[in-house]
């Protein structure tokens, strides 16, 4: 099947269209460097994919939303995520660096003060443990440009292939595209197009300071959010339709289940990936996620529109997903104690009911 073939992109090749799903692993060194048993959990699954995307790296001291998060913060992290680079591509995979800012989603017991949770607007986010983020000054948001752009130099100084802007699951970039978490009356916010101009800045920042014939830039999103003033579909439209200007590479659309329709309005109809990849220029890849587990639904997400299909869980439990599915047609349901970070390892774990319902047992 084609997702299983070689393929290229950026004129780079491919040993397949399957891309390991960014997750962080909480399993960093204590001063935020790839521990070794992270590198030995890339090194396994870096395999049998084309792409691997990596936990969400901080670009900034004020970035970290979780314990033991890797680092691109300053030049001193070069050397150590060179390590990570080359175990990916000595596996004979893509590595691309995720950069992250987790916004008004840090947790606060990483900040001895919590003035360092900084958001567009200080506004508490609906989760456990959540602070009241403080407002960014336009010189904080002018720096955090800055930090992007930087990380992403680390990034290609480091060796990686590629970045991916972490635009999705509710951090910085998207806390700045939402009317429910931005109401800046600057030029962050007020309107849509004012709500875009922190991405706009980030994303051309980076693709001005890394360009050439080979690097990659993705750009990460998440199409909706459900509460009130939240990011509609027809906001990610506009989103999409901008970023489809810009000099990047891939798109790639953060879903539960790749298949989903709106989850704002019931009248829409249309799958998401089919939606956006309608709108996208034909040298703009679409990598689609969630809840890919079969050739099967492999097969499915490449008829709405997917070109790459990244695998989040699958490749959790099942290190050599991409040989399973070329040899059977699903992947191994069993979490691996030995091949994951013991602190994901605790996590999955911990959290057993997101999983059985798919089948995946320890
Ligand atoms: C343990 C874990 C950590 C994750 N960390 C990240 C992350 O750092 N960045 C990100 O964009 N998404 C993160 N995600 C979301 C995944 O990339 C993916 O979108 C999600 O798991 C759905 O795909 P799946 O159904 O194949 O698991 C994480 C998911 C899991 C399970």
């Amino acid at each position: 099947m084609d997702a299983l073939k070689k393929t290229t992109i950026k004129g780079k090749n491919l040993r397949n269209r399957l891309v390991m799903a960014p997750m962080t692993t909480y399993s960093g060194n204590e001063d935020y460097t790839p521990s070794n048993e992270e590198l030995h959990y890339y090194k396994l699954r870096s395999q049998t994919v084309g792409m691997v995307i990596t936990a969400a790296v901080a670009v900034s001291e004020t970035a970290h939303a979780f314990e033991r998060q890797i680092s691109l913060e300053s030049d001193s992290y070069v050397k150590a995520m060179a390590h990570l680079a080359n175990t990916i591509k000595k596996e004979g995979a893509l590595a691309i660096a995720q950069l992250h800012h987790g916004g008004r989603m840090n947790n606060p017991n990483l900040y001895e003060n919590s003035s360092n949770i900084v958001a567009p607007s200080p506004l508490k986010a609906q989760r456990d443990n959540a602070v009241t983020p403080r407002e960014m000054t336009e010189e904080e948001i002018l720096q955090t440009v800055e930090d992007f752009k930087n990380a992403a130099v680390r990034a290609k100084k480091a060796g990686f292939d590629g970045v991916e802007i972490h635009g999705a699951n509710t951090y910085l970039l998207q806390q700045f595209f939402s009317g429910y978490s931005n109401i800046r009356e600057d030029r962050y916010g007020g309107t849509l197009e004012k709500r875009l101009t922190f991405i706009d800045e980030v994303t051309d920042a980076i693709i001005e300071a890394t360009h050439d014939e080979q690097f990659i830039v993705g750009y990460r999103l998440s199409p909706e959010e459900i509460e009130p003033n939240g990011i509609t579909l027809k906001d990610t439209d506009y989103l999409v339709d901008h970023l489809n200007e810009k000099n990047l590479d891939y798109i790639h659309l953060s879903l539960r289940q790749y298949a989903q329709t709106s989850m704002r309005d019931e009248s829409i109809t249309i799958p998401v990936v089919s939606r956006l990849k309608s709108r996208l220029r034909p040298e703009l890849s679409l990598i689609v996620s969630g809840d890919i587990h079969t050739t099967e639904d492999l097969l499915h997400s490449m008829k709405l529109g997917g070109d790459f299909f990244a695998l989040g869980t699958a490749l959790l439990a099942d290190p050599s997903a991409g040989a399973s599915l070329k040899d059977k047609g699903d992947v191994d349901r069993t979490f691996k104690e030995p091949t994951l970070p013991s602190s994901l390892y605790e996590r999955l774990k911990k959290n057993e009911h997101a999983f059985k319902h798919k089948g995946y047992t320890f």
